[in-house]
């Protein structure tokens, strides 16, 4: 599936897979109109990292609204744009950077489609306020006829082996056997330290948060971009699943680094974590902390019971 396929640093539409060493607007710029079927990125929050400078709030909106309005014009009429974004914080208030980004794009003609939730357990432990644990990712479309594949991303129901007890149906299995609609709440691992994808980058999103994204809302050949690259994860979740991936990123080091990951993906032997593996399940793992010490001793105080009886 991935063979001949080469890292170009030129956007073409004949190319596979393009990484732009610079600004996303340079890139922007030469991609025609209507040719990208999927826009996903995770935008700098304005938070003042290494890879940004802080701006003024409504100075930040309107560097977004520029990048915005050129993702719109390049998005395909039954595109999607999803914006993955977390809070930024001015003096320890927060504030959630989909609420102010929304009306950009409502303001663009884009109709919202899900807002969706990623939770996640690890991150900065808060004194004053509760733990941020969840992210979000606003999903839009261009049209209302829109690529929307859920078969792909269906997820094992909790009781698969559930029947209809009554009417015509009875005695049938109710759920469908692909699986259910995943929903809009997303528990996906965030990778820190202990990740199997973990880079140098302070803030990558893991491939197979943006691989239901590319199977849901892309088909086979269409590309997928990501104006905020990064290391490169969009670039590799849209390759694996047989789509073009292009994206623009400013800092040298991650664009190395992006290449890298692009470049095993293509050799297959780039370790992501896969889709649908459950987050760690404590007992699964035989981990003995999980069984209650008071449980453990009137189990054994009725053993004893059973042996006094049965002797
Ligand atoms: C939140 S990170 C995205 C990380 C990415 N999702 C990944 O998995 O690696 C945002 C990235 O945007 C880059 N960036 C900031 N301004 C940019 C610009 N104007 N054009 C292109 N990249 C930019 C930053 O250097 C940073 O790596």
């Amino acid at each position: 599936m991935f063979k001949n396929i080469k890292l170009s640093q030129i956007f073409s539409l004949s190319e596979r897979a393009v990484v732009h060493s610079g600004d996303c607007l340079e890139l922007l710029k030469i991609i025609p109109d209507g040719a990208m079927q999927l826009i996903v990125t995770s935008p700098p929050y304005n938070l003042g990292k290494e890879y940004e400078r802080k701006l003024k709030l409504e100075e930040y909106l309107e560097q977004q609204k520029t990048v915005i309005s050129e993702c719109v014009r390049t998005l395909s009429e039954r595109g999607s744009i999803c914006w993955q974004v977390g809070n930024h914080v001015d003096n320890g208030a927060i504030i959630p950077l989909d609420s102010v980004l929304y009306p950009i794009f409502k303001d663009s003609g884009l109709k919202m489609r899900n807002r969706i939730i990623w939770h996640f357990e690890h991150g900065l432990h808060c004194s004053r306020r509760f733990s941020g644990r969840y992210e979000t990712i606003i999903w839009f479309t261009k049209s209302d006829d829109y690529v929307f594949n859920l078969d792909p991303v269906r997820v094992p129901q909790k009781y698969p082996g559930k029947k209809y007890f009554k009417g015509p149906k009875a005695g049938q299995y109710s759920s469908n056997p692909l699986g259910k609609n995943p929903g809009d709440l997303w528990v996906i691992p965030n990778v820190k330290n202990n990740h199997v994808e973990k880079t140098l980058h302070p803030c990558q999103f893991p491939v197979e948060l943006v691989e239901r994204l590319v199977l849901s809302m892309s088909n086979e050949d269409d590309w997928v971009l990501d104006p905020f690259l990064g290391v490169g994860s969009t670039i590799v979740a849209a390759l694996r699943h047989n789509r073009r991936g292009v994206g623009a990123e400013v800092m040298p080091q991650y664009v190395k680094i992006a290449a890298e990951r692009i470049k095993s993906t293509v050799a297959g032997n780039l370790k992501t974590r896969p889709m649908h593996k459950p987050v760690y399940d404590p007992k699964e793992a035989g981990n003995r902390l999980t069984i209650a010490p008071w449980t453990v001793q009137s189990t054994s105080q009725q053993t004893s019971l059973l042996d006094e009886a049965l002797s």
